[in-house]
């Protein structure tokens, strides 16, 4: 048994009413789990839509917070694949209630890896999550070609960002869509090509330019409504629009007569593994190498303290660029 505090959100409503701090004890972790001792979890706007009770995979409170965290691994199943004192980090319980914005935390071992060398804790917990979305969507489901040109939509956000770097260790052209300077300069300094800002640019005209009127071959969006529904118009002929998210509050609308016409195709992509664990792991340890090589890095924004949850969870809500992080032992 490991006794620790954990916030858990026990009614749904704004994070300060919802979100609680308790004292918790964990059992000995089932097959499949790893216990660990978080030094770090990652954070990001589900966080927003789990406090709120938006989030549609999760039904009503009470349940732990955080979908992925790293640290030391202090208990393992009988069979497990890790071992105790293991460097780890992973996709938490989340689903089953149990979060990674906690002295302990659950790890799915079918999504874990040790800990890549070079990576430092708050890059470590923000890791697991967007780049196993990005290679959902960016190998599985609506795959890129070296040479292919990939346009992010939010690409300073979490998802966005970790999408940018994956594209460009996939030897994909990226076009980096943000709405500051700051997220600008941002998705620059992580290596886009070209960077569009929605606010200011006309995104159409400026696609067009930068592919030479050809139009982009894939669009990775976390983003949805007007903003993605404006990329659209820069699909290609045979062009895929991977739908990873609505952070603007609603879904990407399409239009089936369009897609016929124009060509393309759209793909969901939800990042949970389907039961191939021998697939998922070939999966982790290309990231885990991508990492190690220093291709692909956890673009972290702002640090938290464990007792400033509730306030980092508001913050998603407009987060500043880069994957905020929760360091969770000081
Ligand atoms: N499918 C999956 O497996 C999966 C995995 C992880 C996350 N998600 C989903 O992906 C979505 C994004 O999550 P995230 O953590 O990446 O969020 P995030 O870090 O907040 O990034 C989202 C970006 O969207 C842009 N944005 C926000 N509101 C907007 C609006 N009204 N119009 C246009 N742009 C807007 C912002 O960029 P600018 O300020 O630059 O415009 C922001 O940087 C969420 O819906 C989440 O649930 C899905």
């Amino acid at each position: 048994m490991f006794k620790g505090r954990a916030w858990r959100v026990v009614r749904f409503g704004e994070p300060k009413d919802a979100a609680e701090l308790q004292e918790v004890t964990w059992a000995e972790p089932s097959p499949g789990q790893a216990l660990v001792r978080v030094r770090t979890a990652g954070a990001g706007l589900p966080d927003l839509m789990m406090t709120g009770g938006h989030f549609p995979l999760l039904g009503a409170p009470p349940f732990g917070l955080g979908e992925e965290a790293a640290g030391e691994v202090v208990a393992v199943a009988p069979g497990s694949r890790f071992s105790v004192g293991d460097q780890v980090t992973g996709v938490t319980a989340f689903l089953d209630g149990w979060g990674g914005y906690a002295e302990y935390a659950y790890v799915r071992e079918i999504s874990a890896i040790r800990i890549p060398d070079g990576l430092t804790d708050e890059q470590a917990g923000g890791f697991p999550v967007g780049f196993r979305t990005a290679y959902a969507g960016l190998v599985e489901r609506a795959p890129v070609h070296p040479g292919q040109s990939l346009l992010i939509l939010g690409a300073a956000g979490s998802s966005g960002a970790t999408a940018l770097q994956l594209g460009k260790a996939l030897g994909a052209t990226v076009i980096a869509v943000v709405g500051s300077r700051e997220k600008a300069d941002f998705c620059t300094r992580l290596g886009a090509d070209h960077v569009v800002n929605h606010r200011t640019d006309d995104v159409t005209a400026r696609v067009a330019g930068i592919t030479g009127g050809r139009g982009v071959d894939v669009i990775y969006d976390p983003v949805g409504g007007e903003t993605a529904a404006t990329a659209v118009k820069s699909l290609a002929r045979n062009g895929r629009i991977a739908m990873i998210g609505l952070a603007s509050g609603s879904p990407v609308a399409l239009d089936p007569m369009d897609m016929l016409l124009r060509n393309y195709s759209a793909v969901g992509v939800l990042a949970i593994p389907d039961d191939d664990p021998e697939a998922e792991a070939a999966v982790w340890s290309r990231l885990a190498d991508l990492a190690k090589k220093g291709a692909i890095t956890t673009p972290v924004g702002r640090v938290y303290g464990f007792d400033e949850v509730p306030r980092m969870i508001t913050e998603q809500a407009a987060p500043g660029a880069g994957k905020s992080v929760v360091r969770v032992v000081g």
